[in-house]
């Protein structure tokens, strides 16, 4: 099997994950190791203070690949970003201009987006909305990692039930972010409200690039499909702009 990993900080320069090209080829090496071909480079991105053009982060891409490829390391990786749910956001969907440019892999019909870690903004939902109007998709990063939403089970329910899809940190799983977001992210896998699992890689250690340890510890909890369904399938739905399933 081969994974698919819709979230990480591989590319050097453009936020707090990997810091150098040397690093950027260790996390490459892991992941390939761990079992991941593809993965998209998704940037911390806050619309509102644009630290870097989207233009430059797809030419990063590119030329990552080039470097990956001559080290012979099999790991592909494509576009995204991991966009920051505020006014900003809100703005750019209403305009409707540069919105794709945010969205994962080459189809663009889905957008990773995050929450601040304890709360959720009054505003989110219809933040959310306002991009859905635009026929894009969002992808919550890490829910099981957000207090408020840990505490408020109702609200993540609620925006699944808009449509929102739902990404749990592999990292969780391992248990790094402590035991109520292990439990949280158990819990969402379950009930099916969360079908698509990514490292949100920021280097080799702690938060790393390796799926192997989550695509067992999955295995443990929903059955040997599992792995292929929250790691492989969806993801590539996700990149590929089809729909998600729990099947
Ligand atoms: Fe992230």
């Amino acid at each position: 099997m081969t994974w698919t990993d819709i979230h990480s900080h591989i590319l050097p320069g453009f936020d707090d994950g990997a810091s150098s090209d040397e690093e950027l080829l260790q996390m490459a090496r892991m992941a390939a190791e761990g079992g991941t071909s593809l993965m998209a480079a998704t940037p911390h991105c806050d619309c509102e203070t644009l630290s870097f053009e989207p233009s430059e982060a797809a030419a990063a891409v590119e030329a990552y690949n080039g470097l990956l490829k001559a080290n012979g390391i099999p790991l592909v990786l494509t576009q995204g970003m991991e966009v920051r749910v505020n006014a900003g956001l809100f703005e750019l969907a209403r305009e409707g201009d540069g919105l794709e440019e945010l969205c994962l892999g080459n189809s663009k019909k889905y957008i990773l987006v995050d929450l601040p870690l304890a709360d959720m903004p009054v505003a989110a939902p219809d933040i959310l909305y306002q991009v859905q109007l635009r026929g894009i998709t969002p992808i919550l990063a890490h829910p099981e990692r957000n207090r408020y939403l840990v505490e408020h089970p109702a609200a993540l329910k609620d925006l699944v039930e808009r449509g929102i899809e739902v990404q749990v940190n592999s990292g969780s799983l391992a248990g790094i972010f402590g035991k109520q977001a292990r439990n949280s992210a158990r819990l969402l896998l379950k009930e099916g409200a969360a079908r698509l699992v990514a490292s949100d890689a920021h280097g080799t250690k702690g938060r790393n690039p390796d799926l192997s340890g989550a695509a067992k510890a999955l295995t443990r909890l929903l059955g040997k499909e599992a792995p292929r369904l929250l790691l492989e399938i969806n993801p590539g739905r996700a990149l590929d702009g089809e729909n998600i399933t729990n099947d």
